[in-house]
């Protein structure tokens, strides 16, 4: 990305901003359908839960991409942005079943994920066929907090409960037409993919009216230069194996469905901020931002990577800062993190800001959300306000 460019939209804007650049997602979903070309019928379905700004969806689907949403809020915005009913697959977790009646009755496509919410579905709607999410039992992704296909974990059907999922099946209670796995994000061992990968095509062989299998998210790239990522051609590799293994046995073809979310969108994020001041002490230099948790929380929640440049003074020589936010609790970006020479007012922008940047801000200390823009056609366009602090004080009751 052009330095250029990102120092031209925080002054046309201001800071913090989020901008994303729409050429690198486009190139990104031309990388994965070239690798999954082998494949012959598959559908990527984008997670909306990592950047869901209606611009982005929009020109996401027009690249042909269906959605995977987790809310009755992202099955909303997805049917708004023109994704048809089918192109949207809603995989919630723990939700209520209010809500999932809502979705169904919408005509979406229904993954659900615990035997529980299922009997709630027979028992409202009789025998129709769905789609369900298993825990594979499989320790997969880059950290705790995104690892959510472990036999410990709140995701999926566990294994030990498939068969009251057959018996059911069995019994003419509900059918199963397919089967989904999200083990983790951030998965740079492709073992992990391909123990996943093995387990589900081992557990579709018990569900005879199968005719899909969602092999989730998790493809990891690099934040940094010799950082690692995953072997997409291992991957893709890997599920022809078993997809083909299971085709010639069962005499029936299998569509797979995918739902990148980093993939797509991490690159095309850089979020950018100022430097408020550069405070010293005895032992460190810390660059103080005009942004927090409250804007880019993946630091702090669970200690995510982002690249940091100096757009003020890019060429500098490098010291090392700690880089931190302005809210009232530790909101660290970076520690003893090397930074060319910087100064009161130059301009930091964090990489890979596109997946679960913006879409995981919030307000706290009455902060206001920044605004979003996005490069399109070698332009900046503005797809989002600053909020307002009338935006902040919306829907609120004064009873005094
Ligand atoms: C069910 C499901 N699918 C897809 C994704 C996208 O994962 P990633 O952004 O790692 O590709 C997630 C992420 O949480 C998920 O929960």
């Amino acid at each position: 990305m052009d330095i250029k460019i990102l120092k031209e939209a925080a002054l046309k804007f201001g800071t913090p901003i989020y901008l994303y650049d729409l050429k690198i997602i486009e190139n990104q979903f031309d990388k994965l359908n070239k690798e999954l070309s082998v494949l012959e019928n598959y559908k990527i379905h984008f997670a909306a839960k990592s950047l869901s700004n209606i611009s982005i969806l929009k020109f996401i689907k027009n690249m042909g991409a269906g959605l995977d949403a987790v809310s009755i809020e992202e099955v909303m915005i997805g049917l708004k942005c023109g994704f048809n009913k089918d192109e949207i697959l809603y995989t919630p977790n723990g939700v209520s079943f209010k809500e999932i009646k809502e979705v169904f009755k919408l005509g979406v496509k229904i993954n659900l994920d615990s035997i529980e919410s299922i009997k709630d579905f027979v028992n409202e709607f009789g025998n129709q066929s769905i789609t369900v999410r298993i825990n594979p039992g499989i320790y997969a992704g880059g950290n705790d907090n995104v690892s959510v296909g472990h036999s410990e974990s709140k995701f999926g059907i566990p294994e030990e409960r498939i068969d009251e999922l057959l018996d059911m099946e069995k019994k003419g209670k509900i059918m199963i037409t397919g089967l989904h796995i999200h083990t983790g994000s951030d998965i740079t061992k492709n073992n992990q993919f391909k123990e996943g990968i093995k387990k589900i095509f081992s557990i579709a062989r018990d569900f005879k009216n199968i005719e899909s299998i969602d092999l989730g998210g998790g493809i990891k790239i690099p934040y940094y230069k010799n950082d690692t990522s995953t072997n997409l051609n291992d991957y893709v590799k890997e599920i022809s194996k078993e997809l083909k293994k299971f085709e010639l046995e069962f005499k029936k073809k299998l569509k797979l469905i995918f739902e990148p979310g980093k993939f797509l969108v991490s690159d095309c994020g850089f979020f950018i901020t100022k430097v408020n001041y550069i405070k010293s002490t005895k032992t460190k230099d810390f660059l103080q931002l005009d942004s927090g948790f409250n804007h880019l929380l993946r630091p702090t929640l669970y200690g995510s990577h982002h690249e940091i440049i100096n757009l003020s003074n890019p060429l500098g020589k490098k010291k090392e800062y700690d880089v931190v936010g302005y809210i009232c609790e530790k909101d660290t970006f970076a520690e003893k993190r090397k930074i060319s020479d910087t100064s009161k007012g130059d301009l930091l922008c964090f990489k890979n800001a596109g997946a679960y940047g913006f879409n995981m801000s919030n307000n706290y200390n009455s902060r206001l959300k920044p605004a979003e823009v996005c490069i399109h056609n070698n332009k900046i366009l503005k797809i989002r306000e600053t909020q307002s602090l009338n935006d902040l004080l919306l829907g609120q009751i004064d009873i005094f």
